[in-house]
């Protein structure tokens, strides 16, 4: 299936003697690379396409290294996670040899859950559900969480170390009352330094890898979902991983794009925040372990590693030379690699001992191969030994077959009836990739999105008349000019009903101007002048605007306002009206961009002062934002931020103007496309929040899903 120009032979170290390491080995032979593998167990498939191959313990990262130097090899691909929290990239490294995979500090990311969730906290990243950790010191404190987290949607505990996925049980499936969650946490510190206790989420479970260079540069593999239960139907205990699949689309039939680009988007943010936290940067496979749940894309967890069986299913899929990549990434190019992946659907399936996970049984098995059986499916070797009179299965999974076809239904047929055909004392889960199966997870999705979607209360509810909008601004209007442009084509959706201006300086503002052109009432009340009236010299006293906000809100119920939208509205506006009015702004920045503390960056910031902190601070691109208007300045819940307008690289010749310049760019490429479309979601009903107040566009929580597209 791979396919790829033939390069000099490089000659590459394969750690590891799974199926995985199986598919990685022949990626690496079509990539033309001469084979050097280090195995715990024989793998027959390897053995037979490497060059040589040495047996020793996984965790045995001298050996590996001596094998790896005598036989000179340039690159080294680690497979599993034991070698990688080791140390054996940090050792290899010093031998000279380059490796894809993490140095020891960064494998923390699989090894350590407590590192991963604090990580994500600490840098303010999107998608991590509600964690604790806990230690022998302070576990008093794990029955109040443990309570509160199951008087809601129930609670994970997760023991802090390597443990093969195998240590977690969720309230509800292993864990049936506050008492025994509590115990379990007591149990594993018996043997762990911490246990991490989360939310329990529901929803369907997917598995993004990623390869990353340190350098910038991500080459992301189609999305596949794993089965953890061993048997059909998803019943009974649960396992490495017994068969996977993955779409024609590369997508998953319950995925969009955007669920996808949630997921890479919140991959490179925690590769970012590896580099800032240990100080170097991550290089080798993040493999995240993602939930997509009716409110939005969480993360259950990070691999070092290609996940078994997921690597079996999008390795054969490369077009691209995997040499090449491998090369790319310890070189820090993979940004300038194109990969490429046949458009295929694949279905994987693992054929497992009797009696595994719990009891297994082992013995002789026959497995098919297309030479003799004429099998269409890719056989990759898991766990199994070669003696004279042929192939035994140990404890653990036995053959992985794979399936590839332009459909899902095809490449299960195909993964099925080879499967189906080994001999021996072994089974295999005969559901995986069917049409039924698949969409039981498209059908448990969209009843959880219907019963989120109940949940929810629109932010604006449509009535039988339009919107009816009070447009307030001091200046030019020229976001107000476009949203009347818009009404003009939907006038039975939304209508700017009334303007209001705080200035009577006419050569400033084009209040009046705007009025009488579109025929809107018209009223000025200007501020400067109501402080002084006051007794006040300076516009500071907020009792003050407090008295001339509860004026205007007087106005705007007479004219029966649904929305108040503020149009480069130069005065603070205060609870008598944001209290009783929905209002809302835009901005020239991308709010959703937050510093450590998890403050927006660039709240208060206006014009093109935006644009020159965006290049301060090193920004590729700059966005405008739709935001409802809180009491404090620029909080308010993200409604809809615009398509980006990329800035020119940081150079010295950019001349003063630029931020001008793009500040001009960004009005008319984001905030006059972006506040007339929010304005229109909102009348439409598309808008909508949560108990926790969080915003909802189409269903989904902003502000990471609602990027606007043309
Ligand atoms: P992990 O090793 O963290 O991926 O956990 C193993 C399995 O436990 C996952 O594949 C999920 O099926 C389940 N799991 C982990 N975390 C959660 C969570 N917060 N909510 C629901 N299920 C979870
Ligand atoms: N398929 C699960 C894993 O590799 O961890």
């Amino acid at each position: 299936m791979i396919r790829g120009k033939q390069v000099s032979r490089t000659k590459v170290l394969l750690v590891g003697s799974g199926a995985r390491e199986h598919a990685l080995a022949d990626a690496l032979i079509a990539g033309g690379a001469e084979l050097y593998a280090y195995m715990q167990l024989i793998n027959p498939g390897i053995k037979r396409i490497a060059k040589r191959f040495a047996i020793g313990k996984a965790d045995d990262t001298v050996a590996a290294v001596k094998f790896a130097k005598d036989n000179s090899a340039e690159i080294a691909v680690i497979g599993p996670e034991a070698p990688l929290a080791a140390g054996i990239v940090d050792e290899l490294e010093k031998a000279g040899v380059k490796c894809v995979g993490p140095a020891r500090k960064h494998a923390q990311l699989e090894t350590s859950k407590s590192f991963a969730r604090e990580l994500v906290k600490k840098y303010g990243i999107e998608g991590s559900p509600e964690f604790a950790v806990f230690t022998k010191g302070n576990i008093g404190g794990a029955r109040v969480f443990i309570e509160r987290l199951n008087s809601g949607s129930g609670c994970v505990i997760k023991p802090d170390g390597l443990t093969g996925g195998k240590g977690v049980k969720v309230y509800g499936e292993h864990l049936h009352s506050d008492e025994e969650a509590f115990e379990y946490c007591n149990e594993l510190l018996e043997v762990h330094d911490a246990v991490v206790i989360e939310e329990k989420l529901e929803g369907e479970e997917f598995s993004l890898q990623t390869l990353t260079d340190g350098n910038g540069g991500f080459l992301y593999f189609p999305a596949v979902q794993d089965h953890k239960r061993a048997f059909n139907g998803d019943t009974g205990p649960n396992t490495g991983g017994v068969g996977s699949y993955s779409d024609a689309n590369l997508l998953l039939p319950f995925l969009t794009v955007a669920d996808i680009e949630a997921a890479k988007k919140i991959t490179e943010k925690v590769a970012a925040a590896i580099r800032k936290e240990l100080g170097e940067a991550y290089k080798g496979v993040m493999y995240g372990g993602f939930m997509k749940t009716a409110r939005g894309i969480k993360l259950l967890e990070y691999n070092a590693r290609f996940g078994d069986p997921e690597a079996m299913n999008v390795l054969p899929l490369l077009k691209t030379n995997f040499v090449e990549i491998c090369k790319a990434l310890v070189e820090g190019t993979l940004a300038k690699l194109n990969a490429e992946f046949e458009k295929k659907a694949t279905v994987c399936k693992y054929v497992v001992p009797e009696g595994y996970p719990d009891n297994p049984v082992t013995g002789r098995i026959d497995v098919p191969t297309v030479e003799k059986d004429f099998i269409k499916a890719l056989a990759y070797y898991a766990a199994v030994e070669e003696k004279d009179d042929g192939i035994y299965t140990t404890k653990s999974r036995g053959v992985a077959f794979v399936g590839i076809s332009d459909t899902m239904a095809a490449a299960e047929k195909i993964a099925e009836e080879a499967a189906s055909m080994v001999k021996g004392n072994v089974y295999h889960r005969k559901d995986i990739g069917t049409l039924q199966l698949v969409q039981k997870r498209v059908e448990h999705m969209r009843q959880l999105m219907t019963a989120e979607g109940g949940r929810l209360r629109p932010l604006y509810a449509p009535k039988a008349g339009p919107m009816r909008i009070a447009a307030l601004m001091s200046g030019t209007g020229s976001n107000l000019r476009k949203i009347l442009e818009l009404q003009r084509q939907r006038e039975d959706l939304f209508r700017v009903v009334m303007i209001f201006t705080d200035t009577a300086d006419e050569n400033a503002c084009n209040a009046r101007r705007i009025a009488e052109e579109h025929k809107i009432p018209y009223y000025c009340y200007d501020i400067k002048r109501y402080y002084l009236e006051k007794g006040k010299s300076d516009r500071k006293d907020m009792r003050v605007r407090e008295e001339y906000d509860a004026e205007t809100a007087t106005l705007l119920k007479m004219h029966e306002i649904d929305v108040v939208a503020l149009c480069g509205y130069m005065s603070i506006i205060t609870k008598p009206v944001i209290g009783q009015f929905l209002t809302i702004n835009v901005h020239p920045a991308d709010l959703r961009i937050k510093d450590e503390s998890g403050r927006r960056k660039y709240a208060g910031c206006i014009g093109a002062d935006c644009v020159k902190m965006a290049r301060t601070n090193g920004e590729t691109e700059i966005r405008s934002t739709t935001h409802i208007v809180t009491d404090e300045v620029d909080a308010g819940q993200v409604l809809m931020v615009s398509l980006p307008v990329k800035l020119p690289p940081n150079n010295n010749c950019d001349g003063d103007d630029l931020p001008h310049r793009y500040q001009e760019k960004l009005k008319e490429e984001g905030d006059w496309l972006v506040y007339p479309e929010t304005i229109k979601a909102l009348a439409e009903g598309r808008f909508a929040v949560d108990e926790k107040n969080v915003i909802f566009l189409d269903g989904r929580p902003t502000p990471e899903w609602s990027e606007m597209s043309r």
